[in-house]
């Protein structure tokens, strides 16, 4: 390349055409899974403090948010359940009238076309908040898989579209997808949460889940931050065990794991802006210290940039709205 005067960057940025016609990445309405988070009860719409804008819906207004996210266009939620009760085991994980089991159908029967994924994971679900069976103060792996197992089963049967495991269990692909095609749920895709990291950013998730662990904390399952080929082995592994969907999350601190990972798989890639992400951008922008759509609108950009093929994103619903006007 020739140097400067001859080559001069700047020209292509002088009008909003040029820059429109050389631009590299799009962030779009098809790019978006919103998150939602589902209790018990009726009528029920509680606003998750650290997560403005974010609810705890009952059953019955979930439906009426996904009726919205369906008319926005956008493709799809994930769920996350809060349980009546708590147990060691986790029990209303894989019980046939859990609060998910409850909402994947209601969701499925009013807006067919809304893609339905649901978060496979227990500590929503146990007392002692831990992603597994606990057994002397340490989560037992293997036999936490049989629960994964039958809550993935259980959610299927309630119609979910994509099974989307979380807990960083080993072998709990291969344990999953065996026993969704033994059940007859060949043609569900898993989206594995392949690269998730032991991250301060899930805070405010954590209250708006209730699952934040009781002792102790996830560095024994979820990743150490400081790791990128690690990276690579877990989603080597999980393609392996027939992962359909790679996920990496967090997203901005990991965008780098987003790029290797894209290029080194070819994989669909998720990335999951965590609600830390979300609350910090939130908190900043009701101070007045930064502007909420211009930074988010960068954040979800550099995402996608990075080597996203999709992004689940408590601003889903914000984007579409940005991205109209
Ligand atoms: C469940 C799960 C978590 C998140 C998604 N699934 C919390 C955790 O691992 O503690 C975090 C999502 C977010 O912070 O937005 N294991």
């Amino acid at each position: 390349m020739s140097v400067f005067p001859i080559y001069r960057p700047r020209r292509l940025r002088s009008n909003e055409n040029l820059r429109r016609l050389v631009r590299e990445t799009h962030l779009s309405v098809d790019d978006l899974i919103y998150p939602m988070f589902v209790v018990h009860g009726q009528n029920t719409a509680n606003e998750i403090t650290s997560m403005p804008g974010c609810y705890q819906y009952s059953v019955d207004r979930l439906v009426i948010a996904a009726k919205e996210l369906a008319s926005l266009g956008i493709p799809g939620t994930i769920l996350f359940g809060i349980p009546e009760n708590k147990d060691p085991f986790g029990s209303e994980a894989y019980a046939d009238d859990g609060i998910i089991q409850q909402a994947v159908c209601a969701i499925k029967d009013a807006v067919p076309d809304l893609l339905v994924i649901t978060d496979v994971c227990l500590c929503e679900y146990t007392d002692h908040g831990h992603c597994g069976i606990v057994e002397d103060g340490e989560v037992q792996n293997d036999p936490t898989l049989d629960l994964l197992v039958q809550e993935s089963v259980s959610h299927a049967h309630a119609g979910a579209d994509v099974i989307a495991p979380s807990d960083m269990m080993d072998g709990r692909v291969g344990a999953i997808r065996y026993a969704l095609d033994e059940a007859g749920y060949e043609n569900i895709p898993i989206m594995a949460y392949s690269a998730k990291y032991a991250s301060a950013f899930y805070g405010p998730f954590r209250d708006a889940a209730e699952s934040a662990p009781q002792f102790g904390d996830r560095r024994s399952y979820q990743m150490d931050p400081a790791n990128s080929e690690e990276a690579l082995r877990e989603v080597t592994l999980d393609i392996e065990e027939g992962a359909d969907i790679v996920m990496v999350k967090p997203a901005l601190s990991y965008l780098d794991v987003i790029s290797q990972v894209k290029t080194e798989f070819q994989m669909p890639v998720a990335a999951y802006n965590v609600s830390g992400e979300y609350a910090m951008i939130k908190a900043a922008a009701q101070n007045g210290w930064i502007d909420e759509k211009r930074v988010a609108l960068e954040v979800l950009t550099s995402i996608k940039r990075a080597g996203a093929d999709m992004i689940l994103t408590y601003f889903a619903k914000s984007v579409v709205e940005w991205l109209e006007n």
